[in-house]
């Protein structure tokens, strides 16, 4: 038997339900899913089949119901316990928890999601100021990730005079900074015209050839899943047969 591919996270047995009054709905029904690592993953699915609270659960920054969400570490903390490769999200409390998703996973979101008063270097900074890290540090590997994500030229740029395109690359960059080794993206190209997309899309695959990135990017965009190398399909909280 040949060894397993090692796993950047892993779904076992995961529900999330949402109470809407009375009513509970499941958003996620029983999904089982090993993200192998080191590949671009696109969950594909129509609106409201789930994709957001999938990635929601994958980062941390959301709870399943019922099972278990396991997630890979690069950034092994001193005081950390037995050196399990994957750990269980739900045996963290919130402090850990937060850590966890400020070290080891990157978000990159439909609507950017960037500071209008801060410019490209300081959103890009932003993440490793509130952990910390000195503010010259920081300026320095926001301004190396500008370079990397082709907006060297912009960086003393605000959101407002840049284009969409170039705004989500600023988000990837921000999302980058403290070095993440999951990147998970929620329609990254769903507010930019086809050719802003592409760039982004473009990007995506340059951090997949020169970093040792996992991503999974959630996206109804079919032309956008095509660019990524396994597609997932979700419909109605359930992966679809392949
Ligand atoms: N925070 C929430 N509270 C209540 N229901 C939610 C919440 N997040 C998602 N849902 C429900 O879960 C289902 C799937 O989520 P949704 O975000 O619509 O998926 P997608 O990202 O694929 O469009 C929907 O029925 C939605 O109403
Ligand atoms: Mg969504």
């Amino acid at each position: 038997m040949s060894p397993s591919p090692p796993l950047s996270a892993e779904l076992r047995q995961v529900e999330r339900c949402y109470q809407r009054g009375q009513e509970e709905v499941a958003a996620l029904r029983t999904l089982d899913w090993k993200v192998a690592q080191g590949r671009w993953h696109a969950v594909r699915g129509p609106s409201g089949s789930g994709k957001s609270p999938l990635l929601h659960l994958l980062g941390g920054l959301d709870r399943p119901t019922r099972g278990q969400v396991l997630l890979a570490r690069r950034h092994i903390p001193e005081d950390a316990g037995p050196r399990d490769p994957l750990i269980d999200l739900h045996a963290m409390d919130d402090e850990a928890l937060a850590r966890l998703r400020r070290t080891e996973v990157g978000f990159v979101f439909q609507s950017f999601h960037l500071l209008p008063t801060l410019n490209a270097t300081e959103n890009a900074a932003l993440p490793l100021l509130l952990d910390g890290v000195r503010e010259s540090d920081a300026r320095q590997r926001a301004e190396h990730l500008l370079e990397t994500v082709g907006l060297g030229h912009r960086r003393g740029h605000f959101p407002e005079e840049l284009s969409g395109g170039e705004r989500q690359r600023v988000a990837t960059a921000r999302a980058l900074a403290p070095g993440p080794s999951l990147l998970l993206a929620d329609e990254p190209t769903g507010n930019l015209d086809r050719v802003q997309g592409l760039e982004v899309l473009e990007l995506f695959s340059r951090l997949m050839a020169d970093h040792d990135m996992t991503i999974v990017m959630v996206t109804h965009d079919a032309l956008a899943a095509e660019r990524a190398e396994q597609v997932h399909e979700l419909d109605d909280g359930r992966w679809l047969p392949r």
